[in-house]
Protein backbone atom coordinates (compact mmCIF):
# COMPACT_ATOMS: atom_id res chain seq x y z
CA UNK A 1 0.00 0.00 0.00
CA UNK A 2 1.57 3.40 -1.06
CA UNK A 3 2.26 5.34 1.99
CA UNK A 4 -0.13 8.41 1.22
CA UNK A 5 -2.92 6.44 0.03
CA UNK A 6 -4.89 5.00 3.15
CA UNK A 7 -7.38 2.18 2.69
CA UNK A 8 -10.89 2.65 3.54
CA UNK A 9 -10.50 -0.15 6.67
CA UNK A 10 -7.13 2.14 7.63
CA UNK A 11 -9.44 4.66 8.09
CA UNK A 12 -11.74 2.65 10.20
CA UNK A 13 -9.01 1.64 12.32
CA UNK A 14 -8.18 5.36 13.14
CA UNK A 15 -11.79 5.79 14.67
CA UNK A 16 -11.81 2.85 16.17
CA UNK A 17 -8.80 3.67 18.45
CA UNK A 18 -10.15 7.28 19.00
CA UNK A 19 -13.60 6.17 19.89
CA UNK A 20 -13.69 2.78 21.27
CA UNK A 21 -12.45 1.58 24.97
CA UNK A 22 -9.27 -0.26 24.44
CA UNK A 23 -10.52 -2.99 26.72
CA UNK A 24 -12.00 -4.48 23.82
CA UNK A 25 -9.67 -6.46 22.18
CA UNK A 26 -9.83 -6.31 18.52
CA UNK A 27 -8.23 -7.44 15.49
CA UNK A 28 -7.10 -5.34 11.95
CA UNK A 29 -10.17 -6.54 10.42
CA UNK A 30 -13.37 -4.24 9.49
CA UNK A 31 -16.48 -6.69 8.22
CA UNK A 32 -18.37 -5.13 5.68
CA UNK A 33 -20.34 -8.65 4.64
CA UNK A 34 -20.40 -12.05 5.85
CA UNK A 35 -22.39 -14.67 3.94
CA UNK A 36 -22.21 -18.94 5.07
CA UNK A 37 -18.63 -19.37 5.81
CA UNK A 38 -17.08 -16.06 4.04
CA UNK A 39 -16.44 -12.51 5.24
CA UNK A 40 -15.61 -9.29 3.56
CA UNK A 41 -13.27 -6.86 4.39
CA UNK A 42 -14.29 -3.08 4.54
CA UNK A 43 -11.10 -3.11 1.56
CA UNK A 44 -12.92 -5.59 -0.58
CA UNK A 45 -10.62 -8.48 0.87
CA UNK A 46 -12.44 -11.53 1.26
CA UNK A 47 -11.41 -14.20 4.38
CA UNK A 48 -12.65 -18.23 5.18
CA UNK A 49 -14.47 -17.83 8.16
CA UNK A 50 -13.38 -20.18 11.27
CA UNK A 51 -14.63 -18.23 14.18
CA UNK A 52 -18.27 -17.56 13.38
CA UNK A 53 -18.65 -14.32 15.11
CA UNK A 54 -17.37 -15.99 18.01
CA UNK A 55 -19.55 -19.16 18.06
CA UNK A 56 -22.91 -17.41 16.87
CA UNK A 57 -22.61 -18.67 13.03
CA UNK A 58 -23.09 -22.14 13.64
CA UNK A 59 -25.74 -22.47 11.05
CA UNK A 60 -23.63 -19.85 8.63
CA UNK A 61 -24.10 -15.96 8.13
CA UNK A 62 -27.37 -14.73 7.06
CA UNK A 63 -28.56 -18.44 7.25
CA UNK A 64 -31.92 -17.59 4.48
CA UNK A 65 -34.69 -19.02 6.56
CA UNK A 66 -33.66 -16.53 9.83
CA UNK A 67 -33.46 -13.59 7.29
CA UNK A 68 -36.34 -14.24 6.26
CA UNK A 69 -38.24 -14.53 9.38
CA UNK A 70 -36.26 -11.25 10.63
CA UNK A 71 -37.76 -9.37 7.56
CA UNK A 72 -41.02 -10.58 8.52
CA UNK A 73 -40.48 -9.77 12.13
CA UNK A 74 -39.52 -6.40 11.57
CA UNK A 75 -42.46 -5.28 9.56
CA UNK A 76 -44.88 -6.38 12.31
CA UNK A 77 -43.31 -4.80 15.42
CA UNK A 78 -39.47 -4.53 16.67
CA UNK A 79 -40.20 -4.54 20.63
CA UNK A 80 -42.43 -5.22 22.92
CA UNK A 81 -40.81 -6.41 26.36
CA UNK A 82 -42.27 -9.44 27.47
CA UNK A 83 -43.46 -8.11 30.38
CA UNK A 84 -46.27 -5.18 28.78
CA UNK A 85 -46.74 -6.93 25.98
CA UNK A 86 -46.34 -10.99 25.10
CA UNK A 87 -46.09 -11.74 21.29
CA UNK A 88 -45.42 -14.92 19.59
CA UNK A 89 -41.97 -15.63 19.06
CA UNK A 90 -41.23 -15.66 22.41
CA UNK A 91 -43.58 -18.48 23.70
CA UNK A 92 -42.34 -20.31 19.60
CA UNK A 93 -38.76 -20.52 21.27
CA UNK A 94 -39.65 -21.38 24.79
CA UNK A 95 -42.43 -24.40 23.27
CA UNK A 96 -39.45 -25.28 20.62
CA UNK A 97 -36.49 -25.15 23.61
CA UNK A 98 -39.13 -27.04 25.72
CA UNK A 99 -39.02 -29.88 22.53
CA UNK A 100 -36.16 -30.14 22.56
CA UNK A 101 -34.39 -29.98 25.70
CA UNK A 102 -31.87 -32.47 26.78
CA UNK A 103 -32.73 -31.83 30.64
CA UNK A 104 -34.44 -34.01 33.29
CA UNK A 105 -38.14 -34.01 33.67
CA UNK A 106 -41.51 -34.07 31.17
CA UNK A 107 -42.72 -30.48 31.23
CA UNK A 108 -39.58 -28.12 30.53
CA UNK A 109 -40.13 -24.39 30.60
CA UNK A 110 -37.66 -21.71 29.66
CA UNK A 111 -37.05 -17.55 29.99
CA UNK A 112 -35.04 -15.71 27.40
CA UNK A 113 -32.25 -13.27 28.14
CA UNK A 114 -30.08 -11.34 26.13
CA UNK A 115 -26.49 -12.69 26.46
CA UNK A 116 -24.98 -15.79 27.37
CA UNK A 117 -23.30 -14.05 30.69
CA UNK A 118 -27.30 -12.82 31.64
CA UNK A 119 -28.53 -16.36 30.96
CA UNK A 120 -25.69 -18.51 33.65
CA UNK A 121 -26.75 -15.56 36.03
CA UNK A 122 -30.07 -16.11 35.55
CA UNK A 123 -29.97 -19.91 35.76
CA UNK A 124 -27.83 -19.63 39.45
CA UNK A 125 -30.46 -17.18 40.78
CA UNK A 126 -33.55 -19.89 39.81
CA UNK A 127 -30.96 -22.39 41.11
CA UNK A 128 -30.41 -20.60 44.33
CA UNK A 129 -34.66 -20.08 44.53
CA UNK A 130 -34.89 -23.40 43.89
CA UNK A 131 -32.88 -25.23 46.35
CA UNK A 132 -32.55 -22.62 49.07
CA UNK A 133 -29.31 -22.51 49.02
CA UNK A 134 -26.38 -19.98 48.76
CA UNK A 135 -22.95 -21.67 47.16
CA UNK A 136 -22.20 -22.00 43.14
CA UNK A 137 -19.20 -24.97 42.37
CA UNK A 138 -17.48 -24.32 38.74
CA UNK A 139 -14.39 -25.59 37.55
CA UNK A 140 -10.92 -24.47 36.53
CA UNK A 141 -10.82 -23.22 32.93
CA UNK A 142 -14.15 -22.37 32.70
CA UNK A 143 -15.39 -19.64 31.00
CA UNK A 144 -19.27 -17.96 32.21
CA UNK A 145 -19.39 -14.46 30.80
CA UNK A 146 -18.02 -10.96 31.92
CA UNK A 147 -20.68 -9.46 34.81
CA UNK A 148 -19.83 -9.57 38.56
CA UNK A 149 -21.22 -13.15 39.10
CA UNK A 150 -19.79 -14.57 36.35
CA UNK A 151 -16.47 -13.25 35.46
CA UNK A 152 -16.15 -14.57 39.63
CA UNK A 153 -16.99 -17.64 37.86
CA UNK A 154 -14.38 -17.50 34.76
CA UNK A 155 -11.57 -19.09 35.52
CA UNK A 156 -8.72 -16.41 33.69
CA UNK A 157 -6.98 -13.96 35.49
CA UNK A 158 -7.23 -11.14 32.50
CA UNK A 159 -11.09 -11.34 32.70
CA UNK A 160 -10.77 -9.70 36.25
CA UNK A 161 -7.61 -7.99 36.77
CA UNK A 162 -8.33 -4.70 38.49
CA UNK A 163 -12.62 -5.52 39.16
CA UNK A 164 -12.99 -6.93 42.13
CA UNK A 165 -14.24 -7.26 45.01
CA UNK A 166 -16.00 -10.62 43.08
CA UNK A 167 -19.17 -12.53 44.39
CA UNK A 168 -19.24 -14.13 46.98
CA UNK A 169 -19.78 -17.97 47.30
CA UNK A 170 -18.23 -19.15 44.60
CA UNK A 171 -15.84 -22.13 44.54
CA UNK A 172 -14.00 -23.49 42.27
CA UNK A 173 -13.05 -27.25 41.78
CA UNK A 174 -10.47 -28.89 39.29
CA UNK A 175 -11.71 -29.47 36.10
CA UNK A 176 -11.15 -32.24 34.27
CA UNK A 177 -8.12 -32.02 31.23
CA UNK A 178 -6.57 -35.29 30.81
CA UNK A 179 -3.80 -33.86 28.31
CA UNK A 180 -2.48 -31.51 31.53
CA UNK A 181 -2.82 -35.13 33.65
CA UNK A 182 -6.55 -34.02 35.82
CA UNK A 183 -8.40 -37.29 34.82
CA UNK A 184 -12.06 -37.50 35.96
CA UNK A 185 -10.85 -39.44 39.01
CA UNK A 186 -8.70 -36.69 40.31
CA UNK A 187 -11.92 -34.05 39.44
CA UNK A 188 -14.24 -35.56 41.53
CA UNK A 189 -11.67 -36.72 44.42
CA UNK A 190 -11.30 -32.42 43.88
CA UNK A 191 -14.45 -31.96 44.40
CA UNK A 192 -14.49 -34.08 47.45
CA UNK A 193 -11.86 -32.52 49.26
CA UNK A 194 -13.54 -28.50 48.07
CA UNK A 195 -16.40 -30.32 50.30
CA UNK A 196 -14.26 -30.97 53.01
CA UNK A 197 -12.38 -27.91 53.14
CA UNK A 198 -14.42 -24.72 51.70
CA UNK A 199 -18.08 -25.77 51.33
CA UNK A 200 -20.79 -27.79 52.95
CA UNK A 201 -22.56 -29.66 49.77
CA UNK A 202 -25.82 -29.17 51.27
CA UNK A 203 -25.40 -25.46 50.65
CA UNK A 204 -24.84 -25.86 46.95
CA UNK A 205 -27.22 -25.02 45.23
CA UNK A 206 -25.60 -26.14 41.71
CA UNK A 207 -22.49 -26.98 40.26
CA UNK A 208 -21.80 -25.44 36.89
CA UNK A 209 -20.21 -27.21 33.94
CA UNK A 210 -19.17 -26.56 30.04
CA UNK A 211 -19.05 -29.57 28.36
CA UNK A 212 -16.70 -28.30 26.04
CA UNK A 213 -14.98 -25.99 27.87
CA UNK A 214 -15.27 -23.08 25.29
CA UNK A 215 -12.67 -20.22 26.18
CA UNK A 216 -10.66 -22.02 28.76
CA UNK A 217 -9.41 -24.43 25.59
CA UNK A 218 -11.46 -26.09 24.07
CA UNK A 219 -11.20 -29.33 26.80
CA UNK A 220 -14.24 -31.82 26.01
CA UNK A 221 -15.28 -32.97 29.31
CA UNK A 222 -13.63 -36.70 29.23
CA UNK A 223 -16.72 -39.50 28.78
CA UNK A 224 -17.31 -40.52 32.61
CA UNK A 225 -17.00 -36.69 33.91
CA UNK A 226 -20.44 -35.42 33.49
CA UNK A 227 -21.99 -39.03 34.26
CA UNK A 228 -20.23 -38.97 37.76
CA UNK A 229 -20.82 -36.08 38.29
CA UNK A 230 -24.55 -36.06 37.74
CA UNK A 231 -24.39 -38.75 40.83
CA UNK A 232 -22.48 -36.67 43.01
CA UNK A 233 -25.14 -33.73 42.11
CA UNK A 234 -28.27 -36.02 42.88
CA UNK A 235 -26.45 -37.61 46.10
CA UNK A 236 -26.50 -33.94 47.92
CA UNK A 237 -29.26 -32.60 46.10
CA UNK A 238 -27.47 -30.14 43.90
CA UNK A 239 -28.55 -29.25 40.18
CA UNK A 240 -26.38 -29.58 37.57
CA UNK A 241 -25.94 -26.31 35.35
CA UNK A 242 -25.22 -27.16 31.53
CA UNK A 243 -23.63 -23.96 30.05
CA UNK A 244 -24.11 -24.55 26.40
CA UNK A 245 -23.08 -21.16 25.00
CA UNK A 246 -20.36 -21.90 23.15
CA UNK A 247 -21.01 -25.85 22.71
CA UNK A 248 -24.71 -25.92 22.00
CA UNK A 249 -27.42 -25.26 18.97
CA UNK A 250 -25.46 -27.84 17.10
CA UNK A 251 -21.38 -27.17 17.64
CA UNK A 252 -20.71 -30.38 18.12
CA UNK A 253 -23.34 -32.08 15.60
CA UNK A 254 -26.49 -32.75 18.27
CA UNK A 255 -28.23 -30.05 19.32
CA UNK A 256 -26.73 -29.97 22.79
CA UNK A 257 -23.29 -30.97 23.62
CA UNK A 258 -24.66 -32.97 26.33
CA UNK A 259 -26.24 -35.80 23.88
CA UNK A 260 -23.29 -36.97 23.80
CA UNK A 261 -22.44 -38.01 27.22
CA UNK A 262 -26.14 -39.29 28.11
CA UNK A 263 -26.43 -36.88 31.50
CA UNK A 264 -29.87 -35.18 31.75
CA UNK A 265 -28.82 -31.90 33.48
CA UNK A 266 -31.38 -30.06 35.70
CA UNK A 267 -30.86 -26.69 34.14
CA UNK A 268 -29.48 -25.65 29.77
CA UNK A 269 -28.03 -22.49 29.57
CA UNK A 270 -27.95 -21.52 25.43
CA UNK A 271 -26.66 -18.31 23.66
CA UNK A 272 -24.45 -17.41 21.20
CA UNK A 273 -25.73 -19.21 17.80
CA UNK A 274 -29.51 -19.19 19.87
CA UNK A 275 -30.43 -16.10 17.21
CA UNK A 276 -28.48 -17.02 14.21
CA UNK A 277 -26.85 -13.39 15.55
CA UNK A 278 -28.93 -11.66 17.16
CA UNK A 279 -28.69 -11.53 21.14
CA UNK A 280 -30.77 -14.15 22.41
CA UNK A 281 -29.80 -16.64 25.06
CA UNK A 282 -31.88 -18.46 27.62
CA UNK A 283 -32.28 -21.05 30.66
CA UNK A 284 -34.08 -24.29 30.28
CA UNK A 285 -35.75 -26.53 32.88
CA UNK A 286 -38.11 -28.49 34.15
CA UNK A 287 -41.34 -26.67 35.24
CA UNK A 288 -40.37 -27.20 39.34
CA UNK A 289 -37.33 -25.70 39.30
CA UNK A 290 -38.24 -22.67 36.88
CA UNK A 291 -40.88 -21.65 38.91
CA UNK A 292 -39.29 -21.71 42.04
CA UNK A 293 -39.09 -17.64 41.63
CA UNK A 294 -42.26 -16.47 41.59
CA UNK A 295 -43.60 -13.34 39.19
CA UNK A 296 -41.66 -10.34 39.20
CA UNK A 297 -38.37 -12.18 40.09
CA UNK A 298 -36.91 -12.84 36.39
CA UNK A 299 -37.26 -10.95 33.56
CA UNK A 300 -35.56 -7.75 31.53
CA UNK A 301 -36.49 -4.60 28.85
CA UNK A 302 -34.83 -6.57 25.95
CA UNK A 303 -34.96 -10.89 26.52
CA UNK A 304 -36.45 -12.33 24.23
CA UNK A 305 -36.65 -10.04 21.55
CA UNK A 306 -39.20 -10.57 18.91
CA UNK A 307 -36.79 -9.96 15.98
CA UNK A 308 -34.15 -12.44 17.56
CA UNK A 309 -36.93 -14.79 18.91
CA UNK A 310 -38.04 -14.64 15.02
CA UNK A 311 -34.61 -16.04 13.70
CA UNK A 312 -34.13 -18.29 16.70
CA UNK A 313 -36.91 -20.75 15.54
CA UNK A 314 -35.25 -20.45 12.01
CA UNK A 315 -32.06 -21.74 13.82
CA UNK A 316 -33.38 -24.35 16.11
CA UNK A 317 -35.57 -25.87 12.81
CA UNK A 318 -32.53 -26.20 10.50
CA UNK A 319 -30.17 -27.37 13.68
CA UNK A 320 -32.81 -29.91 14.80
CA UNK A 321 -32.47 -31.42 10.89
CA UNK A 322 -30.94 -34.46 9.95
CA UNK A 323 -29.01 -32.20 7.25
CA UNK A 324 -27.57 -30.37 9.06
CA UNK A 325 -26.41 -32.68 11.69
CA UNK A 326 -24.73 -35.19 9.04
CA UNK A 327 -23.12 -32.36 6.99
CA UNK A 328 -22.08 -31.17 11.02
CA UNK A 329 -20.63 -35.24 11.52
CA UNK A 330 -19.12 -34.93 8.28
CA UNK A 331 -17.36 -31.64 9.04
CA UNK A 332 -16.17 -32.98 12.36
CA UNK A 333 -14.48 -36.19 10.74
CA UNK A 334 -12.98 -33.98 7.97
CA UNK A 335 -11.65 -31.61 10.30
CA UNK A 336 -10.37 -33.53 12.89
CA UNK A 337 -8.45 -35.71 10.06
CA UNK A 338 -7.18 -32.58 8.31
CA UNK A 339 -5.59 -31.16 11.99
CA UNK A 340 -4.05 -35.26 12.54
CA UNK A 341 -1.99 -34.73 9.82
CA UNK A 342 -0.79 -31.46 10.45
CA UNK A 343 -0.40 -32.44 14.21
CA UNK A 344 1.88 -35.49 12.10
CA UNK A 345 3.48 -33.18 10.59
CA UNK A 346 4.14 -30.07 12.98
CA UNK A 347 5.68 -30.73 16.08
CA UNK A 348 4.33 -27.61 18.04
CA UNK A 349 1.05 -29.46 18.27
CA UNK A 350 0.73 -31.01 21.07
CA UNK A 351 -2.70 -32.66 21.23
CA UNK A 352 -5.95 -32.46 18.94
CA UNK A 353 -8.65 -32.29 20.67
CA UNK A 354 -12.40 -31.70 20.36
CA UNK A 355 -16.16 -33.24 20.00
CA UNK A 356 -17.81 -33.45 16.58
CA UNK A 357 -16.46 -30.04 15.06
CA UNK A 358 -16.27 -28.16 17.51
CA UNK A 359 -12.11 -29.13 17.31
CA UNK A 360 -8.56 -27.43 18.43
CA UNK A 361 -5.01 -27.69 18.37
CA UNK A 362 -3.72 -27.36 22.00
CA UNK A 363 0.20 -25.65 20.73
CA UNK A 364 2.98 -25.67 22.84
CA UNK A 365 7.10 -25.31 23.08
CA UNK A 366 7.77 -28.78 23.67
CA UNK A 367 5.76 -32.26 23.42
CA UNK A 368 8.22 -33.39 26.26
CA UNK A 369 7.31 -30.42 28.47
CA UNK A 370 3.92 -29.23 27.48
CA UNK A 371 5.31 -26.00 28.24
CA UNK A 372 2.40 -23.80 26.27
CA UNK A 373 2.93 -21.72 23.25
CA UNK A 374 0.71 -18.74 23.42
CA UNK A 375 2.82 -16.68 21.13
CA UNK A 376 3.37 -19.16 18.45
CA UNK A 377 -0.77 -19.33 18.53
CA UNK A 378 -1.08 -15.51 18.56
CA UNK A 379 1.23 -15.48 15.89
CA UNK A 380 -0.63 -18.53 13.53
CA UNK A 381 -3.75 -16.70 14.32
CA UNK A 382 -2.42 -13.04 12.72
CA UNK A 383 -0.35 -14.60 9.86
CA UNK A 384 -3.76 -16.61 9.05
CA UNK A 385 -5.80 -13.62 8.94
CA UNK A 386 -3.05 -11.79 6.56
CA UNK A 387 -3.58 -15.07 4.39
CA UNK A 388 -7.35 -14.50 4.26
CA UNK A 389 -8.62 -17.10 7.08
CA UNK A 390 -10.53 -16.04 10.52
CA UNK A 391 -9.16 -17.91 12.93
CA UNK A 392 -9.14 -17.25 16.95
CA UNK A 393 -7.30 -18.67 20.09
CA UNK A 394 -8.71 -19.15 23.28
CA UNK A 395 -7.42 -21.13 27.05
CA UNK A 396 -5.77 -19.82 30.04
CA UNK A 397 -2.39 -19.54 28.08
CA UNK A 398 -4.07 -18.56 24.71
CA UNK A 399 -2.12 -21.38 23.45
CA UNK A 400 -4.85 -23.40 21.73
CA UNK A 401 -6.00 -22.37 18.24
CA UNK A 402 -10.43 -23.48 17.88
CA UNK A 403 -12.46 -23.73 15.11
CA UNK A 404 -15.79 -22.95 15.42
CA UNK A 405 -16.42 -22.65 11.51
CA UNK A 406 -20.44 -22.15 10.74
CA UNK A 407 -21.45 -25.80 9.72
CA UNK A 408 -22.31 -24.78 6.48
CA UNK A 409 -19.19 -24.08 4.84
CA UNK A 410 -18.61 -25.38 1.42
CA UNK A 411 -15.88 -28.48 0.92
CA UNK A 412 -13.02 -26.60 -0.87
CA UNK A 413 -12.97 -23.42 1.49
CA UNK A 414 -12.78 -25.90 4.26
CA UNK A 415 -10.37 -27.31 2.52
CA UNK A 416 -8.04 -24.28 1.67
CA UNK A 417 -9.02 -22.87 5.32
CA UNK A 418 -7.18 -25.97 7.10
CA UNK A 419 -3.84 -25.33 4.30
CA UNK A 420 -4.16 -21.89 5.36
CA UNK A 421 -3.97 -22.96 9.54
CA UNK A 422 -0.93 -25.69 8.56
CA UNK A 423 0.89 -22.69 6.21
CA UNK A 424 0.10 -20.10 9.42
CA UNK A 425 1.48 -22.18 12.18
CA UNK A 426 4.77 -24.30 10.29
CA UNK A 427 5.15 -20.13 9.25
CA UNK A 428 4.55 -18.42 12.34
CA UNK A 429 7.00 -20.65 14.20
CA UNK A 430 9.95 -19.50 12.11
C1 LIG B 1 -19.61 -21.24 27.87
C2 LIG B 1 -19.94 -19.78 27.88
N1 LIG B 1 -20.78 -19.30 28.80
C3 LIG B 1 -21.13 -18.00 28.83
C4 LIG B 1 -20.61 -17.11 27.92
C5 LIG B 1 -20.99 -15.66 27.97
O1 LIG B 1 -21.79 -15.34 26.88
P1 LIG B 1 -21.96 -13.81 26.42
O2 LIG B 1 -20.66 -13.36 25.87
O3 LIG B 1 -23.06 -13.87 25.39
O4 LIG B 1 -22.37 -13.06 27.63
C6 LIG B 1 -19.72 -17.57 26.94
C7 LIG B 1 -19.12 -16.64 25.96
O5 LIG B 1 -18.14 -16.91 25.31
C8 LIG B 1 -19.37 -18.94 26.92
O6 LIG B 1 -18.51 -19.43 26.01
Amino acid sequence: MATQERSATDELLKARARYVAAGVSTPPLVVARAEGARIEDTDGNTYIDFAGGLGCQNTGHRLPAAVAAIHEQVDRYLHQCFMVGMYEPYLDVCRRLAELSPCRGDEQKSLLLNSGAEAVENAVKIARAATGRPAVVVFDHAFHGRTLLTMTMTSKVVYKRGFGPFAPEVYRAPGAYPYRDVTTDDAIAGLGALFKSEVDPEAVACVVLEPVQGEGGFIPMPRDFPPRLREVCDHHGILYVDDEVQSGVGRTGPMWAIEHYGVEPDLLVSGKSLGGGLPLAGVTGRAEIMDAVGPGGLGGTFGGNPVACAAAVAVLDEVAGESFQRRARELGELIRLALDGIAARVSSVGEVRGLGPMLALELVEDRATKAPAGELAAATVARARERGLVLLSCGLHGNVVRILVPLVIADDDLERGLEILEESLAGAGT
